[in-house]
């Protein structure tokens, strides 16, 4: 891939000389426990599993695999430090540890980011930039929310639900985890936190971050395993709220535990975004939009622009466009600075990606992909689109969570609207025009939870985040944030 002194590479471009972050400052232990009530415990049943490194398959370290046993002692600390500390402590008291957690995580911010990528295969670049600072910004906000609820909600009194039971998956290891414990501690709940079984490294560097903060024992939990731990966290009798974000599958079999059981829950589910480009969008920056929306993050993105719509008139431009940027996209090692994509998160979701290049193919759509050269070990996938594809081909309706984009055009701004909203997803969207006027009519059409005008995949701590339809129930972020985690009273 990367040649020594900017050599010729064969394909007539120039490569950049390698520009590998060091992993020198990270420390990985062999062998990760449990974290509950502010110790590491070994699960009860002895069990481990390998967290390993998608860009080469090598095992980063064991982790341990949380049985019902353990998911009930992490419960059980849980309860005890909230009914005994957490939920009587001065409102004050509780944004300086949530403060204290920022400033540590700011502090180790080159570690997180290392191991983010080392675990998750997300380019060092995105985790340096985006994940660990976002997930540091998520704690400053909420920690400064938590004695100024009176505030967030005039007029009424904002109570604690309890325990939260959270479940997060792999996209965004570290951010998922701060999106669901800076608001819960904030409003003086205590959590149990299950990370996604690929990229358990950073929760558990957060657990010593936690440990560091001196937070009171069990006011933070974190136990590791796959989708049985997960289960048994969510169906535990003495969560009083649970948060997902994950996929749809698993969010209706959440759904449907919980019915009846009068627990509060929030599901962040999947998405199928459409980014709609009218003729009078700056090009240049659209096609850089629709690069942003799809390739970063590998396309491991609930809010991805996954499809774009085109206006006919510029749809040849943009696509040649679009296929030559694809060109220059950097498609390897994580760890170097200079990557643009990098490893598929599992080989589990790599078979699924390729199952739907078929699917794509099989359908009739034209397939193009970028020339990039792939490393022969590890996970990879090289950006794609398709076109020619029709609305009901299975690549325009589902959520592929890869690098691949289905382009389809269209005429009128009503059919670009009614294109968008034809999908049983509702996360995002984006709009690209010149004209505010049209911007304000598509957001107001688009059936979606955040729609982004002339950008892509923004985020911040203050803005809510969260879905309709299949996309799932409540809101993440922002002050709407603090309400699925609070009972409301008279005062
Ligand atoms: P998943 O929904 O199975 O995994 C997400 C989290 O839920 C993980 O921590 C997992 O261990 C846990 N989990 C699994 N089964 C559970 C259960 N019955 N009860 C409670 N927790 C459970 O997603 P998976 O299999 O990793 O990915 C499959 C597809 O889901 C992806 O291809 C993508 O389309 C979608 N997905 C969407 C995400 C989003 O951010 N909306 C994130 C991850 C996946
Ligand atoms: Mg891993």
């Amino acid at each position: 891939m990367a040649t020594p002194q900017n050599k010729l590479a064969f394909d007539g471009g120039w490569d950049y000389d390698p520009a590998p972050e060091s992993t020198d400052h990270i420390k990985l232990q062999k062998r990760y426990e449990l974290f509950i009530g502010g110790e590491f415990v070994a699960p009860g049943k002895g069990r481990y599993f390998d967290s390993i490194n998608p860009a080469n398959e090598k095992k980063l370290a064991r982790v341990a695999d949380a049985d019902e046993a353990d998911v009930d002692r992490a419960v059980q600390a849980a309860r005890k430090a909230y009914k005994g500390v957490w939920s009587r402590l001065p409102a004050k008291e509780r944004g300086k540890y949530i403060f204290r957690i920022a400033r540590i995580m700011q502090e180790r911010a080159r570690e997180f980011a290392a191991i983010e990528s080392l675990d998750g295969g997300k380019p060092i670049r995105e985790s340096r930039d985006v994940d660990v600072p976002l997930a540091a910004a998520h704690f400053f906000y909420y920690a400064g929310w938590a004695d100024k609820l009176e505030y967030a909600f005039p007029g009424r009194r904002a109570r604690p639900l309890g325990v939260a039971g959270q479940v997060i998956p792999w996209n965004f290891p570290l951010l998922m985890a701060a999106w669901k414990i800076a608001p819960a501690l904030a409003c003086g709940n205590t959590v149990v936190l299950k990370p996604a079984e690929t990229t358990p490294l950073t929760a558990l560097k957060l657990a010593e971050v936690i440990a560091d903060a001196g937070l009171p024992p069990g006011v933070v939990n974190i136990v590791t395993g796959a989708g049985k731990t997960g289960a048994a966290l969510v169906t535990h009798p003495d969560i009083d709220k649970v948060a997902f974000t994950g996929s749809t599958n698993v969010g209706r079999i959440i759904q449907r535990a919980l019915a009846g059981t009068g627990k509060r829950y929030t599901l962040e589910l999947g998405g199928k975004a459409a980014n709609v480009i009218f003729e009078d969008a700056a090009i240049d920056q659209a096609v850089e939009g629709i690069v942003n929306g799809i390739f970063f993050n590998q396309g491991h993105v609930c809010c991805a622009g996954s499809r774009l719509l085109v206006q006919e008139s510029v749809a040849d431009e943009v696509i040649e466009k679009l296929k030559s940027r694809m060109e220059t996209l950097i498609v390897g090692d994580p760890m170097d600075k200079n990557t643009d994509i990098g490893a598929i998160n599992s080989a589990m979701q790599l078979e699924k990606i390729e199952s739907y290049l078929k699917i794509g193919a099989d359908e009739g759509g034209e397939m193009h992909q970028s020339s990039a050269r792939l490393p022969s070990k590890g996970y990879w996938c090289a950006p794609t689109i398709f076109t020619n594809v029709a609305q009901s081909n299975r690549v325009v309706q589902e959520e592929i969570f890869g690098p691949v984009l289905a382009i389809q055009t269209f005429r009128t701004f009503d059919e670009a609207l009614t294109k968008a909203n034809n999908t049983p997803y509702g996360l995002s969207g984006g709009v690209w025009t010149d004209k505010g006027a049209k911007i304000f009519k598509m957001t107001q059409g688009l059936r979606a939870g955040v729609i982004w005008a002339n950008t892509f995949n923004k985020f911040d701590p203050t803005s809510p985040f969260g879905g309709y339809k299949e996309s799932g129930v409540g809101r993440e972020g922002g002050l709407h944030g603090l309400d699925a985690y609070v009972r409301l009273g008279a005062e």
